[in-house]
């Protein structure tokens, strides 16, 4: 698997620890920055992050702001990306059981470095289940498509 990171200053911090599991577990990245704990902004990041998934360069992404919001709402804006925003390693599975979430975000301000890194572990190990929750991917699918300017 092949992931794409990125984060604002905010989340700055938690990006890192995750670049050092990857990295520990041998897992394809890339880090799309920011590099410093200099004030950004978050779309910035966001829009690389969720390109390099569209285009199919990255299997799935990760993006930390402060509180993960901004860059979720970011994120969600490019068409064919599933963000999703988790504090908890329930959510972050049921994000890809169920939603087929392609991006994973987080507030480095919210959840810190270990409950961080667990969600990350939760999301990375779960696969979409498919079935009844198929059909409800297209037609988020469709909302999008009905949506394009
Ligand atoms: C930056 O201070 C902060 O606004 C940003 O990291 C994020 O929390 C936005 O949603």
């Amino acid at each position: 698997m092949r992931i794409a990171i990125g984060s604002d200053h905010g989340g700055f911090g938690l990006k890192e620890s995750i670049r050092e599991m990857l990295e520990s577990k041998n897992i394809q990245y890339r880090d799309f920055g920011t590099y410093d704990t200099n004030s950004v902004d978050y779309p910035d990041f966001a829009e690389k992050v969720a390109a390099a998934v569209v285009s199919g360069e990255y299997d799935r992404g990760v993006l930390c702001c402060g509180t993960g919001i901004g860059i979720s709402i970011a994120a969600n804006k490019i068409p064919g990306i599933r963000a999703a925003l988790c504090g908890d390693c329930f959510s972050a599975r049921m994000s890809r059981l169920h939603n087929d979430a392609n991006v994973l975000c987080m507030g480095g301000r919210v959840v810190g470095t270990g409950l961080g890194l667990e969600i990350m572990e939760a999301w990375l190990e779960t696969e979409f289940e498919g079935g009844r929750h198929a059909k409800r991917i297209s037609k988020i699918s469709a909302i999008e498509e009905k949506n394009k300017c």
